[in-house]
């Protein structure tokens, strides 16, 4: 019997051992020499080539003359070197090709809506999508399965050695609210009466703390209904963790050192920018980078000049200034030279962000002096000007020739927003986003609530479960925007990869965050009761995390969109184009489960 071996772990020695080998797979091109046949077989390991030579093996020939791409071959035979000048260097088992005995097709293929060993960026994405088993059969598709896989595992392992438990929890369940809206499933054994998916498993979690699990995690389905962007899918996974007994440092090295080993031990081919990783609080992080996810890939940090230009005459800085606000630049290294129909392309970016304009002032390219091409530049006196520019040296360079200050004058939120998106923009514009490295970041001492002028009530910043600082629980009759939490993210690249909290374990602080939140103690009642009860019963202090798995797959593989590390996953508008779900259901499943439209129904009726 032939020895069974993968595609693409053949090598020189197995054709010097003269064995008898089978290989399987997927016709992955297939050339015919008018006499000689190649083809290139292909399964998950790689691919080999196999040569026909129709004087060897007249029926071998035959069969390889109908072959096509991607059908599936059983080949049998015997590994020989190349001939002398025919080796690939670029192929594994370039050295190689297997000169078969046998070789049968095992199923054929129809012709391909889209050739597989075509590069996936020349196919429409919704024809990759919709035939996806296709598109999941190209290496680079089972480059980064196989990589999900690894970081994966290597969570398992490294948690399971930390005295975790993996405990599944139920899909069918209560809201628990995470700031998305819920998909529903209407019970048909409880007319009108629906089960929400889960959009974290947040409630379960804390509640297996209170059941004395101690260390919990899962790799966990969460769904939310919610726009979709390029990290965002409406259902995605998370490595769901909870512990008790711990304080928030706890936490951060724990899921510190999980992504320091990922990184040493799966995402090789990336560097660290820094361990241990960075750290900064919410309030410095929205100064510093406009943002609480910020890219500290490059510098080109918000710069606050308010103090030097609150008494100009240029009324658009001291003007915001006295309204509250503040002003802030950036400067954009060797920009100085923009056309003006450049700078009038960064003033609009802005705009799109909720600034009103953007202010630039330019350094010349040889002298380093402001140049008088500015039209704020006649605002200031050259001192003035000299003093603004000083203002944006920093420890890697002094503000140098060629470079273009731009500043945005407004109420702080504004000019943080409005400037952390040039910032990212620009750091894209200007290629200081190196891909090799990973950025990573805590952003630490979030506030607890945030006002919500149109509800007129406080929303949780995080979500409600989320405990106050404990030196910060008098605040919250007092001065609720003043509360921080003992809340964190981790961030990496500009992407927020993580979020957790060490949470509320007492009733009484609970249900004054439920309060604050403005839901009445029977909406509470109604909606948390469980949670509430659990906390009469011996709650243990608590906290937890989750990061994402798809956001953490989608930096490791350096891809910029998580569809392409998920098998399966959703269009931009939420769709299967492969099943074509959703789809319309039939009159009398949705009379089982006394379901109305208020729609015409789409038809699904095979009657
Ligand atoms: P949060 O809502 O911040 O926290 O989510 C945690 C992490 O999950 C990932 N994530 C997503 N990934 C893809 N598509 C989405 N739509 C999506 N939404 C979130 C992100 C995010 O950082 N229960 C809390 C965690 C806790 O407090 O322990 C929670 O779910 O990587
Ligand atoms: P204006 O007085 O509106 O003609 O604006 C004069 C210059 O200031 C223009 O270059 C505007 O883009 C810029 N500008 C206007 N409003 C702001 C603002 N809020 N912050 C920064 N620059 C602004």
């Amino acid at each position: 019997m032939a020895k069974v071996y993968s595609c693409g772990e053949l090598r020189l020695e197995n054709a010097q051992a003269g064995e008898e080998i089978t290989v399987r797979g997927w016709v992955n091109n297939r050339r015919d020499l008018g006499g000689l046949i190649f083809i290139m077989l292909r399964d998950r390991s790689g691919l080999l080539q196999v040569a026909i030579d129709p004087r060897d093996n007249p029926q071998a020939h035959a069969t390889a003359s109908e072959v096509r791409n991607e059908y599936v071959l059983r080949v049998t035979g015997k590994l020989r070197p190349r001939p002398e000048g025919s080796a690939n260097d670029r192929l594994p088992t370039g050295a190689v090709e297997l000169v078969p005995t046998h070789l049968e097709i095992l199923n054929p293929s129809k012709p391909l809506p889209f050739q597989v060993n075509e590069a996936a960026n020349e196919v429409d994405e919704m024809l990759r999508l919709r035939y996806r088993y296709l598109d999941l059969r190209r290496p680079e598709m089972q480059r980064i399965l196989v990589l999900r896989h690894r970081v994966v595992k290597f969570i398992r392992d490294y948690l399971d050695e930390r005295g975790f438990l993996e405990i599944e929890t139920p899909i069918l369940m209560k809201s628990t609210p995470e700031g998305a809206r819920d998909y529903l499933v209407p019970s048909r054994v409880h007319p009108g009466e629906f089960y929400a998916l889960p959009q974290s498993p947040q409630q379960l979690k804390q509640l297996l703390m209170v059941a004395g699990m101690e260390k919990y995690f899962q790799i966990a389905r969460c769904f939310r209904d919610e726009d979709l962007r390029a990290d965002r899918q409406p259902e995605f996974t998370q490595l769901d963790l909870e512990m008790s007994f711990v304080e928030q440092e706890d936490i951060l090295q724990l899921i510190e050192g999980l992504y320091i080993g990922l990184v040493d031990t799966v995402a090789t081919d990336k560097k660290l920018l820094a361990r241990p990783f960075p750290r900064f609080t919410f309030d410095e992080s929205m100064a510093r980078f406009g943002n609480d996810k910020p890219d500290i890939r490059f510098g080109m940090e918000l710069t606050d000049v308010s103090e030097l230009v609150k008494d100009s005459e240029f009324k658009v800085f001291s003007g915001a200034i006295a309204a509250g606000g503040q002003v802030k630049g950036l400067r954009l290294p060797g920009c100085a030279g923009y056309t003006r129909r450049e700078l009038d392309g960064l003033v609009e970016f802005v705009k799109g962000f909720g600034a009103k304009g953007l202010a630039w002032l330019a350094l010349d390219s040889e002298s380093g002096v402001l140049t008088s091409k500015s039209p704020a530049a006649k605002f200031f006196s050259p001192e003035g000007l000299a003093g603004l520019a000083a203002r944006f040296d920093d420890s890697e360079r002094a503000t140098g020739a060629g470079d273009l200050l731009v500043f945005v004058a407004d109420a702080k939120p504004v000019v943080a927003n409005a400037l952390g998106r040039l910032r990212n923009e620009m750091g894209k514009r200007l290629g200081l986003l190196d891909s090799t490295t990973l950025a990573f970041c805590w952003v630490v001492d979030f506030p607890l609530l945030e006002w919500n002028a149109d509800e007129n009530r406080w929303d949780a910043v995080h979500h409600p479960f989320t405990a106050p600082k404990p030196e910060h629980v008098g605040l919250l009759d007092t001065d609720p925007a003043a509360v921080r939490a003992d809340c964190y993210d981790i961030v990496c690249n500009g992407y927020e990869l993580a979020s957790g909290s060490i949470r509320i374990h007492q009733r009484d602080i609970q249900a004054k965050m439920f309060e604050l939140l403005a839901y009445s103690p029977e909406d509470a009642q109604e909606r948390f009761g469980h949670m509430l009860t659990a906390f009469e019963y011996g709650a243990p202090p608590h906290g937890g995390i989750a990061p994402g798995i798809d956001r953490t797959v989608m930096l490791f593989a350096g891809e910029d969109n998580i569809r392409n590390v998920i098998a399966f996953p959703k269009t931009q508008s939420a769709t299967d184009e492969m099943t074509q779900a959703p789809s319309p259901v039939d009159a009398r499943q949705l009379s089982d489960l006394h379901i109305g439209l208020a729609l015409p129904q789409k038809k699904a009726d095979k009657e």
